[in-house]
Order: C-alpha cells, then sequence, then structure tokens
C-alpha cells in the first residue's frame, strides 16, 4: 500500500511546524544551502503544507510548488494564500512546467518516496535554467544501515511515525550514495557538495532528548547544479 499522504497531512502540518527534525534541522539547512533567492524563480518539490515556500515567499522568491497529495496542496494553498502557483502533481510524471523555467529547485524529503530517482531528476533538470540548482534533502542512508543492518541494494521500507498524535506508515525507499551519484550523473546534474549539518543554534535544548547531541546521522542534503 502507498503512503497516505492525505490522511495524515493535518497531523503532518502541525508536527512539521515545530518539530526538532523539520522546524529546526532540515527547514534551516535547506534554507542555508538554498541561500539568496530574492528575485529568482524557486520550485518546492513535494512542497507539502507549503512551511518551505512561505519561507521562500518571504526571502522575495516566485513560488511555485506541486505536491501529490490535494490534502497537503490544500492546506499549502490556505498558508499561502495566493502568494505561489501550487499545484497537484506527481514526481514520477512529466512536471506541468515548461523547459528552462527555475533558477532553483527545492526537493525537501520527498526524492525517498521514490524507487527510480532518474526520470524525476532528468524533469527537475529540464525545468531548471542552465546552471540552475537543486537542493535536495534525503533521508540519510547510512541510517538505514544502521537501523536494519543492511547497506547494500535498493530496498523498500515501511516506517511508523506519530504526527501530532496520529499515527502515520510512510513507504520509502533505501539507495545507496553510490546509487543517489549515479542517478544525479545520469540526469545531466552534477553533485556541487553533500552535507550532514547540526541542528539550528536556536534549537531548544528540551528537543533534544536526553543525550543532548546536536549532530545526528539522519538526513543527507545534496547540493546539484543542472548542467548546461
Ligand atoms: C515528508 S513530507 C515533506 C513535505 C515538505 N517538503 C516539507 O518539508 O514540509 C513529503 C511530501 O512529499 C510528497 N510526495 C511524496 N511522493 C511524491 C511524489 N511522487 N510527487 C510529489 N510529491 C510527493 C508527500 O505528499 C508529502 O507532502
Amino acid at each position: 500500500m502507498p503512503t497516505d499522504y492525505d490522511g495524515f497531512a493535518d497531523a503532518y502540518q502541525v508536527e512539521n511546524e515545530g518539530s526538532l527534525l523539520n522546524a529546526y534541522y532540515e527547514r534551516p539547512a535547506m534554507l542555508r544551502f538554498v541561500g539568496r533567492v530574492d528575485g529568482k524563480d524557486v520550485l518546492d518539490i513535494g512542497c507539502g503544507a507549503g512551511p518551505l515556500a512561505e519561507r521562500l515567499v518571504d526571502r522575495g522568491a516566485r513560488v511555485s510548488g506541486f505536491d501529490v497529495s490535494a490534502r497537503m496542496i490544500a492546506l499549502a494553498r490556505r498558508r499561502l494564500d495566493g502568494g505561489a502557483d501550487l499545484r497537484v502533481a506527481d514526481l514520477a510524471d512529466r512536471l506541468p512546467y515548461d523547459d528552462d523555467s527555475f533558477d532553483v529547485a527545492c526537493a525537501s524529503l520527498v526524492l525517498h518516496y521514490l524507487e527510480d530517482w532518474i526520470e524525476p531528476l532528468r524533469e527537475i533538470r529540464r525545468v531548471l535554467r542552465p546552471g540552475g540548482r537543486l537542493v535536495a534533502s534525503v533521508n540519510h542512508p547510512l541510517a538505514y544501515a544502521l537501523f536494519e543492518g543492511r547497506y547494500f541494494g535498493v530496498e523498500r521500507y515501511e516506517a511508523r511515525h506519530t504526527f501530532a498524535g496520529h499515527e502515520a506508515t510512510l513507504v520509502m525507499w533505501h539507495h545507496t550514495l553510490d546509487d543517489i551519484s549515479t542517478f544525479v550523473c545520469d540526469a545531466g546534474l552534477r553533485i556541487v557538495s553533500l552535507h550532514e549539518p547540526p541542528v539550528a543554534d536556536d534549537t531548544p535544548i528540551e528537543l533534544l532528548g536526553q543525550s543532548g547531541k546536536r549532530r545526528f546521522i539522519s538526513f543527507l542534503f545534496l547540493v546539484l547544479d543542472a548542467l548546461a
């Protein structure tokens, strides 16, 4: 059974707004790696309920976003109130944008829902202008290896999470670093840098748990350029 994003969209939005992994780790790091966006055309891929899109608009970007979940897009439209072009679309299909439409694309925590990344990455490459940039965050492949005791191979797995009291099962795909690198290069993108950042400086200490660690293996960030 595929992930029921519509079924937990409302709970996920609440969780995402204040959670360690989203609000104090993934989102601040994504915004840092994306850098200045004022006056740029930015695509938010798998935008969910729009928390990143909102920050990008606040920073002066012209933002488009899409998500496969109609409920996520309804929540994002309510949040952005006409401030971004938001559509229901599937990253596994041809994207509903012209060639060379965007300077920057962000893919926060979405690629690992796909088994095959090559066609989706080619589509992202197509809608990016030459020299444009894709910044993506994905589940760190080593996290899978540490939990499962296996690393090599493409594997489908399920993870149970509780979002704001609502239980959800996420269906995701594990890929090795080698596979990720191959997908990226085959799609006409170039790896600029890879990152495993710490949490944001303003992370409330009570969110860090007993260990108090500000750095852990959770997500991998990829900064990729579209080859001309
Ligand atoms: C973990 S959530 C992240 C949402 C948002 N990027 C954020 O950081 O708040 C993953 C999102 O990816 C979307 N998604 C999953 N598979 C997708 C696909 N094939 N095409 C478009 N969106 C997809 C889900 O609906 C969900 O909103």
